[in-house]
């Protein structure tokens, strides 16, 4: 496997599968996938690719002050779950972080309650619940993570 910066091209890939990501969710989840991520935030989106094939993907934001960054999306492809494969991309961003943007001290998520994976996979993986959004339709937890400084650690 091996992980990418998000490319437009990979962009439009995801979005022609967005079904074999989110199931019988891609419908409503297709309006959050923006071309910004790719325009914009390359260096903090990730794609991982096995065989040619797009087996995973993070889209983030770097807030203006760069201290804060925004994990918008993160997917496995069905059937490629439990390997690691959101975790491996997990740390891609954790390391371009802590690399590239040394002022960025904090990663964000939110997570619908409903969503027992997300939840399961943010909570094991360092992030700590910090209180509940009300979204368009449903609640969401936030979830913060500190990023460790790469000169510190
Ligand atoms: C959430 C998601 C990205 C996790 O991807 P993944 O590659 O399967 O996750 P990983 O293999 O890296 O798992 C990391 C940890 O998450 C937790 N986890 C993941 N899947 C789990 C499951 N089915 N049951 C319980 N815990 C789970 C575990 O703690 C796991 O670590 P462990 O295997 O050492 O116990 C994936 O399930 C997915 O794409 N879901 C649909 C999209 C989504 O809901 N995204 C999150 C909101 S944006």
């Amino acid at each position: 496997m091996t992980i990418t910066n998000l490319k437009e091209e990979s962009y439009f890939s995801i979005l022609n599968e967005l079904p074999d990501f989110w199931s019988s969710s891609a419908d409503t989840m297709r309006p959050y996938h923006h071309i910004m991520f790719a325009k914009y935030f390359p260096e903090v989106s990730f794609v991982a690719i096995e065989h040619q094939k797009i087996i995973g993907y993070l889209y983030a934001i770097l807030s203006a002050n760069q201290q804060k960054t925004f994990i918008h999306l993160i997917a496995v492809r069905k059937g490629y779950y439990r390997k690691k494969i959101a975790t491996v991309l997990l740390n891609k961003l954790e390391s371009t972080l802590s690399h590239l943007f040394p002022k960025c001290r904090q990663i964000e998520a939110y997570c619908i309650k409903e969503n027992r994976l997300g939840i399961a996979f943010f909570s094991n993986r360092g992030f700590l619940q910090q209180g509940i959004l009300q979204t368009q339709e449903k609640e969401a937890i936030l979830f913060r993570k500190p990023v460790k400084n790469c000169c510190t650690k």
